[in-house]
């Protein structure tokens, strides 16, 4: 098996995140040094401690959380009860956490661990608007260079948005904070609305979930009978996108999903296109390629990953 990986999971959990979360805690090529809470489909409070929930759930209580940014840089916060509950992990009765928040911020944490970690070693997961990652690089410009690469779930092109025409939901939360990202030269891989729109929570798939028998099987179809309700009304589909798992999954097997680099850009001036990824796919700009945009993804193969994964714990 290749070297374990090191990563930072940046998250504002969310039944899509919660599920990232598990698809990590059950993955040995990961070495999760942190968990990292933002301010997203629930405010701070929430998120963070929906990340501790997930982690009890898993049975992984040694996981470090840290609680991060309340609201985005410039703008108000949104956020996006009408899709995850008032809780933001609505769907299964999970008990409130005994595990404790640390107490380091989690900009101080990103900082930190960056510049402690030997360079090139530490991969960002950001599932949730980009306000932790961009002051942490505003904080400590440093650890640009140091950063591995950031593969993070944003965005849309040919899908359009999903919160706006225009804008995805962690672009369109924190759009000056995505430019910030896409601007700081970092390796950038990028899971938008184009991609997580073919993962579908299927009637079957979710019964796979359910048919583990397992606390964290049955919390899962939970989970996603929730979670898929809003959008199945939405697009009129079997099931719901399952976006932010996206991520880790590609992390395990990159072969499931394909893309090019392009450049891609943030609109953060007009009200009427705030936070739309600008992907320049057919290269017809002279803007630097800044991230590998996905476009495809097997996701027959992405849903036995997560099966198998998630039986684990
Ligand atoms: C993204 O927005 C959130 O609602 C989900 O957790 C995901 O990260 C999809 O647009
Ligand atoms: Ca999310």
């Amino acid at each position: 098996m290749a070297a374990v990986r090191k990563i930072i999971i940046d998250t504002d959990p969310g039944q899509d995140d919660a599920v990232a979360i598990l698809l990590a805690l059950a993955s040995p090529e990961f070495d999760i040094l942190g968990i990292t809470a933002v301010a997203g489909n629930v405010p701070l409070t929430l998120t963070s401690k929906n990340a501790l929930k997930i982690c009890e759930l898993a049975g992984k209580r040694d996981t470090r959380v840290f609680a991060g940014a309340s609201r985005p840089l410039m703008r108000t916060l949104v956020t996006a009860e009408e899709v995850h509950g008032k809780t933001g992990l609505d769907g299964p009765d999970l008990p409130e956490p005994t595990m404790k928040l640390e107490a380091q911020h989690a900009v101080d944490f990103i900082v930190d661990t960056l510049m402690g970690e030997e360079p090139d070693t530490v991969t960002l997961c950001p599932l949730g608007p980009l306000t932790n990652v961009a002051l942490a690089l505003i904080r400590e410009p440093r650890i640009a260079p140091r950063i591995k690469e950031i593969v993070l779930m944003g965005g849309g092109f040919f899908e359009g948005g999903n919160v706006t025409p225009a804008a995805e939901f962690n672009i369109f939360v924190d759009p000056h904070a995505a430019d910030v990202v896409l601007r700081a030269g970092i390796p950038v891989v990028m899971m938008p609305l184009d991609v997580t729109h073919k993962a579908l929570t299927t009637a079957r798939r979710v019964e796979r979930f359910r048919s583990m028998g397992t606390a964290v099987g049955t919390a899962t179809a939970e989970l996603l009978d929730f979670f898929e309700r809003f959008d199945e009304q939405k697009y009129g589909t079997d099931g719901g996108p399952l976006h932010d798992p996206c991520v880790i999954a590609y992390l395990i097997r990159p072969e499931l999903f394909s893309g090019r680099q392009c450049n891609v850009s943030v609109e953060t001036m007009s009200e009427l296109t705030m936070g739309m990824t600008v992907i320049d796919w057919w290269g017809v700009s002279d803007r630097p390629k800044n991230a590998l945009v996905m476009r495809d993804i097997d996701h027959e193969g992405f849903f036995d990953l997560l099966s198998e994964r998630l039986a684990r714990l």
